[in-house]
């Protein structure tokens, strides 16, 4: 038995904070109130519908994962959040049109009361957007303790015990670690020089981390993956985790590329393609912004593959990925792969895959399960990178030099076998309980 600390109970109400209030946001808010009020059910949610097997097969010990660790109930959530656009949740969601009428019309009373609080917002990070609803303040130190009164205030506000921040808000455009990332000091310093290298996201992922609030970055820029906010998360006992949600053509690829390489089937070229036409994909239009998302996107294969490994199979792969911004689809985004591959004696083969996706669906349920998770890795006193949250992400963040594990079933897997951990349980090998009679 591997001896960890028990989680403390849930009790009172857990805050869901999103800076952020667009079409993944508002759908992830609807669909919980929906989900409260019996509407609809939360498919997609591994931590409302999943359950997770203890013991040995023939015990028959298959609780669900929410009632084994005393998750958060969807009735104990409240959410707030952020956005430089002023609309409210109702309002931002009908825009967003990711959900029909039929959906948040019955939700109209509960969604309006939702207004975004002034965000911490820079056009330099985000260019194709704007909005009025935004702080002012002299420097950047100012504008996060503005969030870090925030938090305060809305924990108040909602009267909650406690609050989780999952960033939802558009993505800023690529940033590396500078000097400036490097040390809590450093970034002290340069919010107090406006340092170009601190994006707003920063400033919320520091104001939640001050505050003791775990936090998670559902996208590819650089907000929490750096050595400053890897030690402050350990000092203040935070969970931290990210990047980018693994929603549509990336999900795919996490699930086809470990069945071909667990085959040793290989791969002479991957091409992703895909037409999106909400605002996420107006943004992505920016070639800054394009280049955060597309580093995320693109270490996925080669990680899984391990060309260095199997040189043969995989050392010419060659994996390009697109994205176009195309109005006309709106969130019903279409993305298409071409996968060559090539089997014994090298003999060609295609798979072709079209995808009619809808993006915010596949991730809204990633916001739920990552706050309440991450509220759970609060309680059972973890702090720092949560890399059993990978799970979740296109880009996992890991810390201390680690390589990422891109591959969704070994993703799992952990997933389950820390679930199992936490709850007091051994974790599940799957080897035969008589393998060493053999
Ligand atoms: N939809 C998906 O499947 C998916 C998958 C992976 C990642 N993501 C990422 O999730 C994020 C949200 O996606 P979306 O489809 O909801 O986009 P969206 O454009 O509908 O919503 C983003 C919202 O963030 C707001 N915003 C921008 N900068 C902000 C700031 N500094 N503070 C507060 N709010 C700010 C915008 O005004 C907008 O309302 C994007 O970064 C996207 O790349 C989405």
């Amino acid at each position: 038995m591997i001896d960890v600390r028990k989680p403390s109970p849930h009790e009172g109400k857990l805050l869901v904070l999103t800076p952020g209030m667009g079409a993944v946001a508002t759908t992830f808010i609807a669909g919980v109130e929906s989900v409260r009020r019996g509407l609809a059910k939360p498919f997609g949610s591994i931590t409302q519908l999943q359950t997770i097997r203890l013991g040995r097969r023939s015990d028959n010990r298959q609780p669900l994962i929410r009632e084994l660790l005393d998750l958060a109930p969807l009735s104990d959530l409240g959410f707030a959040g952020w956005d430089p656009i002023a609309d409210d949740a109702f309002e931002a969601a009908r825009r967003a049109e990711v959900l029909s009428r039929d959906h948040l019309d019955p939700l109209a009373d509960f969604l309006h009361g939702i207004k975004p609080m002034p965000a911490a917002f820079d056009r330099e990070y985000v260019k194709r957007l704007d909005g009025p609803n935004v702080k002012k303040a002299k420097n950047k130190k100012e504008l996060a303790e503005g969030l870090r009164q925030d938090i305060r205030d809305s924990i108040v506000r909602e009267g909650a015990s406690r609050a989780v921040m999952v960033w939802c808000g558009s993505t800023e455009i690529h940033l590396t670690p500078a000097a400036c990332h490097q040390s809590i000091e450093a970034f002290e310093a340069g919010m107090l020089a406006n340092d170009p290298g601190i994006s707003p996201s920063q400033l919320y992922a520091y104001a939640a981390i001050k505050e003791g609030i775990p936090y998670a970055n559902g996208a590819p820029n650089l907000s929490a993956d750096f050595p400053a906010f890897e030690r402050l998360a350990l000092e203040h006992g935070v969970p931290l985790c990210g990047k980018d949600f693994k929603t549509g053509q990336t999900l795919m690829k996490t699930m086809l590329a470990p069945g071909f390489k667990a085959r040793m089937l290989g791969i002479a070229g991957w091409f992703s393609t895909n037409i999106l036409g909400n605002r996420d994909g107006e943004i992505l239009d920016d070639p800054d912004s394009f280049r955060a998302k597309e580093v995320t996107k693109s270490g996925v294969l080669d990680s899984i593959l391990e060309p260095h490994l199997y040189p043969d199979l995989y050392k010419d792969l060659y994996h390009k990925v697109r994205i176009n911004y195309y109005p006309p689809r709106g969130d019903a985004k279409e993305g298409w792969d071409n996968i060559d591959i090539f089997g014994w004696l090298g003999y060609p083969m295609q798979i072709k895959v079209d995808f009619l996706c809808r993006d915010s669906i596949l991730a809204a349920p990633l916001v739920l399960d990552l706050a309440l998770l991450l509220d759970l890795s609060k309680r059972a006193g973890r702090s720092g990178v949560q890399e059993w949250l990978s799970f979740f992400f296109k880009s996992p963040h890991v810390a201390g030099g680690h390589v990422a594990e891109h591959d969704l079933f070994i993703q799992h897997f952990r997933l389950k076998n820390t679930l199992r951990v936490l709850a007091g349980e051994e974790p599940i090998t799957h080897l035969s309980e008589n393998f060493a009679e053999f």
